[in-house]
């Protein structure tokens, strides 16, 4: 077979060597600070064991279905996310920016709680912290973070030299590129965290009060199924914690070759978060059972998900448990790992962006988009008011940010653009599990109305009350201003000329992609993709 001629241009698309290690990658994108700290709460907020049931359905009628969408859409038309809706329609690319603006706002804050993590970790030598609880809640305040309500812009050095040595690490990694940086990392880091962590939730087994925190975590309370923020909770934790909706997926996707068993690998992704999930569930709350048995100072009212949990409860916990510093080690390094694999993701939602818009090379765009978001982590992080940044970007983001896109992408797919039937045949093209209408009415009628409903109403809390109290112009700048700026911001980045990407209408041909090239060498014994109705239609037309 003789190589076809390209008409040059664009670079080839770079790309995993192997299926392996996407599925790792995505696993470490998935497995995050959300399903350490965020679920057990979530699942304890509400209703306990019961929880389980409006989380599972959750999984399967919108996480599972998105993560198959994210992957169809990054995957046949092959590009970032402002790339592939552009290559649906010029109007789309709004869409894709917006993905990769709120990925932007999230990785600024989610770099620094793994800089907090690496300090515990070296904190946990010494149980620095002090003894109970309340010495420990005063520790992260005060002396560690240097809390201050309202506005203080006072620089904290020792979070922001850590906060450096996070980014140097993560845009080392996305230098290395595709599969160097990003694959190598998820092959060593994923397994490494699930065989730490395994340790740390099997020790936790063993203390005193253990089997209390089991039942505090598992005892169901069904009453509240019939409580609609119940599910709205249960689709939101599934949203974040599998890296659905904001350009993860959709990016790594992008990565894999033409032949890829997509669906497939999304399930191994899925169940993979989900049991990772409930095994952090069984050990933060076994471990919790032994924080309000011993008289460390604290009681369930006490003890919360978030920081609070991670950097006061189990610090606390840390010092009054034998053999505490080792374990206090494990336990932010596994926190480190997870973190990081997550980060990287994120990160390169954003780097590809700019690399298919503006061209040039990884290094280039990793250090011209890279540095900036460095600096400006940087500046808003580690200051006094870093704790209220952080919580504002975090709710905004996430509650407003990552929903709204989602309903916006899915209304536009489904109804306007009517896609649906092309991305279907073309997961079915390439996988060995076929998805039909169960898929279709899961991305156009049921989640589209969950989204809606969890919009609607956030948006109305948000309205009536200032979140947590915090001073109106914090929340208006951080808030509403961050989500009006990536709104205006979407829009100009798309009227940018295209100078990286070639092909900008429909998803690329063969002859388009150099990188196809390479692909189809490398599976030639294997089989070529199968061309689907909606490629006939395109050729002929
Ligand atoms: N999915 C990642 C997490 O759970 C972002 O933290």
């Amino acid at each position: 077979m003789t190589r076809p001629a390209t008409t040059g241009g664009a670079k080839p698309r770079e790309t995993f060597s192997r299926r392996s290690v996407f599925v790792f990658a995505a696993i470490g994108s998935a497995v995050g600070l959300g399903n350490i700290w965020r679920f057990p709460f979530v699942a304890y907020d509400n209703g306990g064991g019961a929880f389980l049931l409006p989380y599972l359905v959750a999984l399967l009628t919108a996480g599972l279905p998105l993560l198959f969408f994210d992957y169809a859409i990054g995957h046949r038309f092959r590009g970032s996310a402002p790339l592939s809706f552009r290559r649906m329609s010029r109007w789309a690319e709004p869409i894709g920016w917006i993905q990769v603006l709120v990925a932007f706002v999230i990785a600024v804050y989610y770099a620094v709680i793994i800089g907090w993590a690496a300090s515990y970790a070296w904190f946990s030598i010494d149980e620095r912290w002090g003894q109970t609880y309340e010495e420990s809640a005063e520790f992260f305040s005060s002396t560690f973070l240097n809390a201050a309500n309202g506005f203080g812009f006072d620089f904290v050095p020792s979070i922001a030299i850590v906060l450096v040595a996070v980014w140097v690490i993560t845009l080392g990694v996305l230098l290395a590129g595709v599969q160097k940086g990003i694959g190598r990392t998820a092959l060593i880091f994923v397994p490494l965290l699930v065989v730490l962590f395994a340790a740390l939730v099997i020790r936790s087994l063993f203390l005193n009060g253990a089997m209390d925190g089991l039942n505090m975590f598992f005892t169901p309370d069904w009453s509240v199924l019939t409580q609609p923020a119940v599910w709205v909770a249960a689709y939101g934790q599934i949203f974040f914690s599998l890296s659905v909706g904001f350009g993860i997926m959709l990016t790594y996707s992008s990565y894999l070759k033409r032949k890829t068993n997509l669906t497939s690998s999304g399930l191994v992704v899925g169940f993979s978060n989900s049991a990772f999930e409930v095994l952090a569930g069984i050990g933060v709350f076994a471990t919790l059972g032994f924080l309000v048995t011993t008289s460390a100072g604290a009681g369930w009212d006490d003890v919360s998900g978030g920081p609070g949990l991670a950097f006061i409860a189990f610090p606390a916990l840390i010092s009054q448990m034998p053999g505490g510093p080792v374990w206090g080690v494990v336990f932010f390094v596994c926190l480190i790992l997870a973190g990081l694999t997550s980060l990287i993701s994120i990160v390169e939602v954003v780097i590809s962006s700019f690399q298919d818009k503006i061209g040039g090379s990884r290094t280039v765009a990793t250090l011209a988009i890279g540095l900036p978001m460095a600096v400006i982590s940087l500046v808003l992080m580690p200051t006094e008011q870093g704790l209220q940044n952080l919580d504002i970007l975090d709710k905004f983001s996430n509650n407003l940010g990552i929903v709204g896109i989602a309903l916006i992408a899915l209304i536009a797919v489904m109804f306007v653009l009517r896609l649906a039937p092309q991305l279907r045949d073309h997961l079915n093209s390439v996988s060995s599990w076929p998805v039909g209408k169960f898929w279709i009415f899961c991305l156009a009628i049921l989640t589209p109305i969950v989204l809606a409903y969890a919009l609607v109403t956030t948006i109305i809390e948000l309205v009536n009350e200032p979140y947590e109290g915090y001073d109106l112009p914090v929340i208006g700048v951080f808030g509403w201003g961050m989500l009006g700026a990536i709104l205006v911001l979407s829009v100009l980045l798309s009227l940018l000329p295209w100078r990286g990407a070639r092909h900008l209408d429909g998803p690329p041909e063969l002859d388009d992609d150099p990188s196809d090239y390479a692909n189809e060498y490398a599976n030639r014994d294997g089989l070529a993709p199968r061309e689907t109705a909606a490629d006939s239609t395109r050729k002929k037309a």
